[in-house]
């Protein structure tokens, strides 16, 4: 264990930290919802106003975020009261940071369900690889429609979604209970550098087997006229998602850094290694997809569906396909540890609990709310817990739990924190922590103050309205 100056367990390195928040960063949303989201959204236009709202709109939360945490060295709740006490503010900001707790373990609730179909493919490809050779294409034997059934028929299977969610979350409390630098930090450490190898990797067999000239008009060719409202939204939502921005992520992982640390510079760091990611992963992606004469889709199906059709046509499509899930598989655990890391520290904090006590805890929580999320696909699709109100209309558990958050809580959590380090928090406490000086700090304190709350609150209100928008 690496003791901060506070005495808590850190991060052994400025590396080991930004590798970490890069692996907190990097997942499910880089490597699926990016490519689906520019492909629903016009392409070109879509990806360069998103990388607009990274540097704009997303670096200076993630600024915020890791300030607060840095400077209250303890849980994100405790970061945010001391703060607040600090800055002689009521100490219901705190509230901010709570809600960001709430979300950050409502996420891994269903984050790990993924998880748990990513390792079902892992599966499939593994045994595909000894019946169809290295060389060959994969699920070799298989038509097009039992391909396609494949998806459909995991969500029909309640009980082995289940006991997959149960593997996954194994896999995840055990880094978390080993602690921030013997167990969080060692995960990404080894898995993050491997994610680049396999990325990079695929990306270049696509790009020589591929149709990547294709993929690359596809992304990069802007269309200004593509440039809408619902467009611009899109990609601010997605910027928010893809840097784990508003569920106190950030301000727990900053919790555990030196202070010796420049925070803007790590927060640019990782921001620009998600932001590469997410464009890689496009490339990566789409030319497999095209190069199959397949069309691209929006949501999971990219990956569960698409996906598997275009690697069977692919050479060695089996080993490609094993090495894309394995790789899916890092990006999403080294997510899902930094999401249970957010609720265990708050209980550690809360409560006194040590930590083995408190991430076994919350991990059962989380398992018995992804067995939920695993049969709302079947056995209780018909429930709807949070039916009666309009915008969750018709979602069962996973479904809500992935739009309450993602509307609601992440936008919310995230408005409170601009607010907060713009308008409520000691000017003198923010500007020992923040790293920056000179105009580029003038830069960022417009904003925070004035750009990310409007920003903020124009995907809240179409978020809740989508009307506003005709959507
Ligand atoms: N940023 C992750 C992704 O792109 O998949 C998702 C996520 C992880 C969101 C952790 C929030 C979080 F706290």
């Amino acid at each position: 264990m690496v003791a901060t100056s506070s005495g808590r367990d850190g991060w052994s390195s400025r590396t080991g930290f930004v590798l970490a928040a890069v692996g907190a960063a990097v997942g499910l949303g880089n490597l699926v919802r990016f490519p689906a989201e520019a492909a629903a959204n016009g392409g070109g236009a879509f990806v360069l106003f998103y990388i607009f709202c990274i540097l704009l709109i997303g670096l200076p939360i993630m600024l915020s975020e890791t300030l607060i945490g840095r400077h209250g060295q303890a849980s994100a709740t405790e970061s945010v009261k001391k703060m607040a006490a600090e800055s002689k503010a009521s100490s219901a900001w705190t509230s901010l940071a709570g809600l960001g707790v709430l979300s950050a373990f409502m996420i891994l609730a269903f984050y790990c369900v993924i998880g748990g179909w990513v390792l079902y493919y892992i599966g499939i490809f593994v045994s595909d690889l000894f019946q169809s050779g290295v060389t060959g294409g994969a699920l070799v034997g298989m038509t097009p429609d039992d391909i396609k059934a494949i998806f459909p028929g995991l969500l029909e299977n309640g009980g082995l979604m289940a006991g997959l969610d149960a593997v996954f979350i194994l896999v995840t409390v055990y880094f978390v209970a080993r602690g921030v630098s013997g167990g969080i930090e060692v995960a990404s450490v080894w898995l993050m550098p491997a994610f680049f190898v396999l990325l990079l990797g695929i990306t270049i067999y696509g790009a020589f087997g591929g149709a990547f000239s294709e993929a690359v008009t596809y992304l990069f060719t802007v269309d200004f006229s593509k440039l809408t409202g619902p467009v611009m939204l899109a990609a601010i939502g997605q910027a928010f998602f893809s840097l784990s921005l508003g569920v106190a992520g950030m301000m727990t992982y900053g919790s555990y850094v030196g202070r010796d640390v420049n925070l803007a510079k790590t927060s640019t760091m990782i921001s620009f290694a998600d932001t590469s990611v997410a464009l890689i992963a496009g490339l990566c992606i789409f030319p497999i997809v095209f190069a199959a004469g397949l069309s691209s889709e929006g949501g999971l199906g990219l990956m569960f569906d698409v996906l598997p059709h275009a690697f069977q046509s692919m050479p060695a499509g089996s080993l490609i396909g094993l090495a894309f899930f394995v790789m899916v598989g890092f990006a999403a655990l080294t997510s899902s540890v930094s999401l249970m890391e957010v609720p265990t520290a708050w209980a550690m904090g809360k409560f006194g609990l040590s930590r083995h006590k408190a991430a076994g805890i919350v991990a059962s929580l989380a398992l018995v709310l992804g067995i939920a999320s695993a049969y709302s696909f079947n056995a209780i699709s018909g429930f709807h817990p949070l039916g009666f109100i309009p915008l969750f209309e018709g979602q069962g558990v996973f479904d809500a739990l992935d739009s309450v958050t993602a509307k609601l809580f992440m936008p919310i959590g995230a408005l409170l924190t601009a607010i907060f380090v713009g308008w409520v928090a000691d000017r003198r406490l923010i500007d020992s922590e923040n790293g920056l000086t000179g105009g580029l700090h003038q830069f960022w304190r417009f904003l925070v103050r004035w750009l990310c709350p409007l920003a903020l609150t124009a995907i809240l209100i179409v978020g809740i309205f989508p009307s506003v928008l005709g959507g």
